[in-house]
């Protein structure tokens, strides 16, 4: 979808070529063509533009406002266009203002009839239509990327739950109660499974033809938008000429979507970063996407985990900005709506690369058991276990947890010889309402082990939630928009 520019700064020439020129008399400033331009960033949707505009062209042949000759004539020119342009031998005109400009400009050198091809069609719907399919096929393109790590997150799930590892859950960053890694690997997956029936969500809003709305009230002419709807693919056609002029509701959805998948992304990147520490000590990194020090040898960074974290933020900005710049227009089309483009594509290539960069790190990264074990197995960790072993047999849960509080107070304080967790095995064990059986329930493994409830961390139950998860995985892949 990359395009040349290369020829854009040729000289003008004599005097205003724009579409718009003949109603001005002198041209336009160098200052205005700047700003205004949006060319060198809409150029990625040519491949739409031109598609519209075939559309549209055959739309006017059928509706009698171009012979065939005509509408062949346009067509052909539009073919040679698209191949210059996806060449890279397009010479774009200093003229060019944006991508419709430049494709209409170039096909009617080629062919003089192409100056009846804008015929009924205003660059407001035209941009709007272009954007929607540009938006539809970046959400196909994407959506499986997301799904890819998800299915990486889910794998790897299935291999850390065939090997028992388990690790502590937190809350407050503070160890909680033991998980299986599947558990919480599998816990990412299924946001991201989210993310993608959000995608979906923003491509049903995105699917909307607006082609043959004009500049905003439609036209006198016999124009059919069912027609070019239909030919573009699109599943369902504008209702109000204002409304499909200005909507871009599209924008912010797939923007949403987007920003809500960096945050994702980030809080996985967070975990990375904290469990690729020395300090945690749970993942070590495989060489290819870790990087190193230039000053400090002993040295290996996480920034692929460190730039998903980073990159969320222009992806939650480029949400907010557009919102803030859509929230005070008046209908129908104004020239702000040309800020839709460059936030929208950034958001697209943001996510894609992080996507791609996280994919690649989960799939080759080390899990190391031994070290999470250590955390799992604290019996501090089982504490709640413990509680849960008195409710069983009919203390209130209130009263369990003071009862095993007092004991994890008192382990805590001591003095003694045997460090804290020993101690606290040893005080249940020796406890009237508690005692050894009870203090089974601090053996290794034994609290992950015991969390049997549907939907719980414990391996039995993560045996039916990975089947889940592998189901969910391939409706989504099936479903529009997925792989
Ligand atoms: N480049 C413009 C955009 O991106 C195209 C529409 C221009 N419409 C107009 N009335 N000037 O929004």
């Amino acid at each position: 979808m990359s395009a040349d520019d290369t020829a854009k700064d040729q000289p003008s020439g004599p005097g205003p070529t724009t579409l718009w020129h003949g109603r001005f008399a002198n041209a336009p400033a160098d200052a205005l063509a700047a700003l205004n331009d949006s060319l060198p960033f809409d150029k990625r949707m040519f491949a739409e533009d031109i598609a519209a505009s075939r559309a549209h062209v055959s739309m006017l042949a059928d509706v009698g406002l171009l012979t065939d000759d005509e509408h062949d004539g346009i067509v052909a020119a539009l073919e040679q266009v698209e191949a210059e342009i996806a060449g890279g031998h397009m010479v774009w005109a200093p003229t060019d203002e944006d991508i419709h400009t430049a494709v209409e400009r170039r096909a009617t050198e080629l062919c003089e009839v192409a100056a009846k091809m804008h015929t009924g069609r205003s660059r407001n719907d035209q941009v709007a239509t272009d954007l929607r399919l540009w938006t539809r096929g970046a959400i196909d393109e994407l959506t499986p990327l997301v799904l890819g790590l998800a299915s990486t997150l889910a794998g790897r799930a299935r291999e850390a739950h065939d090997a028992g590892v388990r690790l502590p859950g937190y809350t407050h960053l503070q160890q909680a109660q033991p998980v299986g890694l599947a558990h919480h690997l599998a816990a990412h997956a299924w946001a991201l499974l989210r993310d993608v029936e959000r995608l979906g969500e923003a491509r049903i809003r995105t699917d909307v033809s607006p082609l043959g709305a004009g500049a905003l009230a439609g036209s006198s002419l016999p124009l059919d938008p069912a027609a070019t709807a239909a030919e573009l693919g699109f599943a369902a056609v504008f209702e109000n000429s204002l409304d499909a002029v200005s909507d871009r509701d599209f924008v912010a959805d797939t923007l949403y979507a987007l920003a809500m998948t960096g945050v994702h992304l980030s809080r996985l990147g967070e975990e990375l970063v904290l469990w690729s520490s020395a300090e945690f000590g749970f993942v070590t990194l495989d060489d290819a996407f870790a990087t190193g020090s230039s000053m400090m040898p002993q040295k290996k960074n996480p920034d692929v985990a460190e730039l998903a974290r980073g990159k969320s933020g222009r992806l939650i900005g480029h949400l907010t900005g557009f919102l803030a710049t859509l929230k005070g227009l008046p209908l129908a089309y104004n020239k702000d709506l040309q800020e839709d483009k460059e936030p929208l594509f950034d958001a697209v290539d943001t996510v894609c690369l992080v996507t791609l960069a996280l994919d690649g790190l989960l799939s080759t990264a080390s899990f190391n058991a031994p070290a999470m074990a250590a955390g799992a197995d604290d019996p501090f960790v089982a504490a709640t276990d413990l509680a849960e072993w008195l409710v069983a047999r009919g203390t209130p849960f209130r009263e369990a947890h003071a009862v095993i509080a007092a004991l994890v107070r008192e382990a805590l304080s001591d003095s003694e010889a045997s460090p804290n967790a020993d101690r606290l095995t040893e005080l249940v064990a020796a406890h009237p309402d508690l005692g050894p059986e009870a203090a089974q329930r601090l053996a290794p493994g034994a609290a992950h082990r015991s969390r049997t409830s549907p939907g719980a961390g414990g391996p039995d139950s993560v045996a039916v939630q990975l089947d889940r998860l592998d189901a969910a995985l391939a409706a989504a892949a099936g479903a529009p928009g997925g792989c």
